[in-house]
């Protein structure tokens, strides 16, 4: 079953969809390379869609997309953001997909969500013999030192670990590796974008370790950011760095 962290995004949509980072085409390109082909006409389904914001990528790049998530509100959000493209519902434990039916599937900061030991059989039944599983997040840039300060906040708020200061995330690459028997390739993606205060805040306040909690609490945490950050960044300017983990897994 799906936590309730799984589902806390629903609560979310519309800010999510205004204020998440996207993903820059850097991550297209690593893709296109590992699968030795280019996106153009390339079945794919992007599982865990949300608001679509890489099903949106998938399709300017000439894929074939179709999106898969479990959530009514994500769902809801990402058929009026891409009103051509199936959305269907279902989540990666059990793919509404048929059979050696895609060339590509995704998991865009949506595989963590899963249960690798259902989503990885799944992903091998769906994918064609020569198909692709990529998975990819953005991830925390810790050397930039007003970012590292940040998160240690929201984890400290939220009740969680600051994660440790470099990733060596290898867990997910070698797990899926193991249950796979696929080839796994490890990429990272370093960019950033330059928004505005108020959005730098929503995308805070759509992490699901913060939606599951008291809202009050989470306002009160939020004010004393915006108090912060406006004395570092007084034109209300903030660039958030980004470092895609992108794992790309398949037999080529
Ligand atoms: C952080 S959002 C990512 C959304 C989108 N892919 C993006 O890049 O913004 C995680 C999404 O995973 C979905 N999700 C939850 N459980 C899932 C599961 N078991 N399989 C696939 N997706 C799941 C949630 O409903 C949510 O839309």
């Amino acid at each position: 079953m799906p936590t309730s962290r799984a589902h806390s995004f629903n609560a979310a949509a519309a800010r999510y969809a205004a204020s998440r980072p996207s993903y820059p085409p850097a991550v297209f390109d690593a893709i296109e390379e590992c699968m030795g082909r280019r996106l153009a006409g390339a079945r794919a389904a992007d599982v865990g869609a949300g608001t679509g914001i890489a099903t949106a990528l998938l399709r300017e790049r000439g894929a074939d997309v179709i999106a898969v998530e479990p959530g009514d509100a994500m769902a809801a959000q990402c058929r009026r953001a891409l009103p051509d493209v199936p959305v269907l519902r279902g989540d990666g434990n059990a793919l509404p997909l048929a059979t050696a039916s895609h060339d590509l599937l995704t998991y865009a900061q949506s595989w963590q969500w899963t249960d690798p030991t259902r989503s990885v059989p799944e992903a091998l039944r769906v994918l064609r013999r020569d198909g692709t599983l990529a998975i990819w997040w953005n991830t925390t840039a810790f050397d930039v030192p007003w970012i590292r300060a940040q998160h240690d906040r929201i984890a400290h708020h939220c009740g969680t670990e600051p994660k440790p200061a470099t990733r060596p995330d290898d867990d997910t690459a070698i797990r899926l590796a193991g249950l796979s028997g696929l080839r796994v390739t490890r990429r990272q993606v370093r960019w950033s974008r330059v928004i505005g205060l108020d959005t730098h805040l929503a995308n805070i306040s759509t992490r699901s370790a913060f939606l599951v909690l008291d809202q009050s609490r989470n306002r009160a945490f939020l004010a004393e950011e915006r108090r912060r950050l406006r004395e570092m960044f007084p034109d209300e300017r903030v660039e958030e760095t980004y470092l895609v983990d992108l794992l790309v897994a398949g037999r080529q």
